[in-house]
């Protein structure tokens, strides 16, 4: 889907025209893939707008930052303040933000300490991530994800996309909506853009951090509502072979929200139908999400926006 423009980008600090927000070529980010990010949404409420986890986003990507030595000159707070003022300068909800900071134009070689360090926060509307319904249709990837002590897997760094761009243009050309990557060990890790859930005798399965997995919002999200709902709950390594038997699979992510997944290399997961327990997980996440149910885990950030207003764009 094309971006579709906003008004606004936040940059150090400041509101600026969005046709403005651009980098110079020699940039180091540009050669080097010097940048950490997030990607957030800000989701409908029947009266008004509210983002999803946002200190938890902005914290990671603090995180992400402190993993490559940038030393981000904004604090938490700040940060959020940031997303918070632009979110209602554009006034357009829902929306997608993608809060960024990367390497500057300073100088060139792989040394990024002397580039100047540049924070950009975007928003525009951004709909469903793996289109259709009634679940994907998948594949485990030829490719694997990082090694362990390589690419940290717990920063969300622009770098690690290319591995996922990899995973993900092969599923496609392959008639795939998405692929699973395996880690290096050849356990289960998790999809180009989604951590990976399985469900088997009414238990609920994700592979623990260490199999080269981010540590995904909407993970710990799914996590705590299965907790909530009283479901047993195990972090594990998690072999291949477990995906085509599972009673269940689903996607967790920012852009893929809780997405079930009807089949893996061609082989039907169950019926092929959304399971009960991913069934379950999702009317809870998408209830909270769009304000139908209190938000009583506090992960809702309100923004005074109009959302009845149409998309300026
Ligand atoms: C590689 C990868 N894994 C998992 C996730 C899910 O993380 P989150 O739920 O924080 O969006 C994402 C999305 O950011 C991702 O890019």
């Amino acid at each position: 889907m094309p971006i579709q423009a906003t008004e606004k980008i936040w940059h150090n600090g400041n509101l600026i025209p969005w046709e403005q927000a651009t980098i110079h070529v020699m940039s180091h980010v540009i050669h080097y893939g010097s940048s950490v990010f997030e990607g957030i949404r800000c989701y409908k409420q029947p009266h008004g707008a509210a983002i999803f986890r946002l200190p938890e986003h902005m914290q990671r990507m603090l995180d992400s930052a402190k993993i490559y030595r940038m030393d981000l000159p904004f604090t938490l707070e700040e940060l959020c303040a940031g997303v918070v003022d632009l979110v209602e300068a554009n006034g357009v909800a829902p929306c997608y933000i993608r809060p960024i900071a990367l390497r500057g134009y300073g100088e060139i070689g792989v040394d990024p300490t002397r580039s100047p360090i540049e924070v950009y926060i975007a928003d525009f509307p951004w709909g469903k991530y793996i289109p259709g319904h009634g679940g994907a249709d998948i594949c485990v990837s030829s490719w694997n994800r990082m090694a362990p002590n390589t690419m940290p897997s717990l920063a969300k760094a622009a770098s690690n996309y290319m591995n996922s761009q990899l995973i993900h243009m092969e599923a496609e050309v392959n008639g795939y909506q998405e692929g699973i990557a395996l880690d290096v060990h050849g356990l289960v890790s998790e999809g180009s853009g989604e951590n990976v859930f399985v469900v088997r005798n009414g238990v609920l399965f994700t592979p623990p951090l260490a199999n080269s997995a981010l540590s995904g919002i909407t993970r710990d999200s799914v996590l705590t509502i299965a907790r909530h709902l009283g479901l047993p709950v195990t972090e594990q390594p998690l072999p291949r072979e477990l995906l085509y038997i599972a009673d269940e699979v689903f996607f967790s992510g920012t852009a893929a929200e809780v997405q079930p997944i009807r089949s893996i290399d061609r082989i039907t997961i169950a019926d092929g139908k959304p399971g009960e327990i991913t069934q379950k997980i999702a009317d809870e996440f998408f209830a909270i999400t769009s304000g139908l149910k209190p938000d009583r885990f506090g992960w809702l950030t309100p923004v005074k926006i109009n959302v009845d207003e149409p998309v300026k764009a």
